[in-house]
This record gives structure tokens, sequence and C-alpha cells, in this order.
């Protein structure tokens, strides 16, 4: 399977059979997180795995009753150490947030390649998963996904076209279809 074509097999899956995952399938979905990039390749994420059915269901709770974030048998919360990340990013902000975001995305994508589904969970109370967690201060949570094999086949949602999101040369420039004249 070419990285194209696991983009375009990957969806939010919301439904999960209870199967385990492999060892070895796991370990192949947190070696692509693993090879992400990083801003001076600092590496700050950190990947917190939850088996423990209670936990999940409390995690699910934490995550504006999404209840099917607990059917999964796993699920992976992605942290950061925002200290150990690139603080000038742009000369405007620190890269723990792009950073964990890339490397959630490898895992996602390693994922959709093994078959198995996940979703990226943004609606969740942070304090209250690091007190699940014992997640120390200073210690970010930026999203969570369940990881496990889908129990149903989602639509495409869609997306904007090519046109209507590739600029040319500054932003706003539309290139015309049928010239080289720019708008
Ligand atoms: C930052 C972010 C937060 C999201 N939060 C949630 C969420 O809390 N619950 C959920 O079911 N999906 C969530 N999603 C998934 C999006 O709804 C989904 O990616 C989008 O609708 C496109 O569908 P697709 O992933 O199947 O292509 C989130 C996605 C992102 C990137």
């Amino acid at each position: 399977m070419t990285v194209l074509e696991a983009i375009q097999k990957r969806r939010s899956v919301r439904k999960y059979r209870p199967d385990s995952v492999p060892e070895e399938v796991l370990r192949r979905v947190l070696e692509a997180a693993r090879l992400a990039p990083s801003g001076k390749n600092l590496q700050p994420w950190r990947f917190i795995l939850v088996r423990s059915a209670e936990t999940k269901e409390r995690l699910a709770r934490a995550s504006a009753d999404q209840t099917f974030i607990a059917e999964a048998p796993l699920v992976v919360v992605a942290c950061a150490d925002p200290e150990s990340s690139y603080a000038r990013m742009g000369r405007y902000m620190k890269s723990w947030t792009v950073d964990v975001a890339c490397a959630l995305e490898h895992l996602m994508l390693q994922a959709a390649a093994e078959g198995l589904g996940t979703c990226w969970i943004g609606a969740f109370e942070e304090g209250a998963v690091k007190a699940l967690l014992d997640v120390p201060d200073g210690i970010r949570v930026l999203a969570l996904t369940p990881l496990g094999y889908p129990a149903d086949d989602p639509d495409f949602g869609g997306r904007k076209r090519l046109e209507e999101i590739v600029f040319y040369e500054r932003y706003g420039s539309f290139k015309t279809s049928n010239s080289s004249r720019w708008k």
C-alpha cells in the first residue's frame, strides 16, 4: 500500500470490534509515530496506551461521553512535554502541538494501512484525563484515539477541492484553469 492509498483509506472510525491488536501490529503503528518529524528533532511526544476497560470508560466520559472510545481494545492518549519542544516556531510559538499532531497522524496512517481504525478525539477535558492517568504537571494532553478493528465502514466526508485551497505565488492568488494568467 502506498502512503496515498493509506491516506485515502483512513476514516474516523466510531464503531469497533473487541478483537485485540496483535503486538507486532501495535509495534509497527507505534514505530510510525516514533519516526515522525519534530521541531529540532526534540520529539516531545509521549503516548499512554490504555487497555483497562474501566479506564477506557472513564476516558470516554471525560471526552464528552463519546462512548465508542471505550469499545476499542486500546486507547492511545497522545501527550507532550512542551518544555522539551522547539520554542520559536515561526518566531511566535512552541512546536509541541504540531510535533504531536505529526506523530499521531503517522500513527493513524500506519493503523489504516494495517486495517485498523482510529478517530482523533479532541473533545476531552484535559484535567480529567490527566487525573485519570497520573499525567504530571507540565505535561499536556493533545488528543486521544481509540485503536482497534473497525466494526463499520464510514463514508468519506468529502474535502474542499484543490482549487479552493491552493494559491500560487501569493495568498489569495488562484491560477486560472485555462491560461497562465493570474487572478
Ligand atoms: C483536532 C480534531 C479534533 C477532533 N475531535 C473529534 C472528536 O472529539 N470526536 C470525533 O468523533 N471526531 C473528532 N475528530 C474527527 C473529525 O470529525 C474527522 O476527522 C472529520 O470529520 C473528517 O472525517 P474523516 O476523519 O473520517 O476523514 C477530530 C478531528 C480533529 C483533527
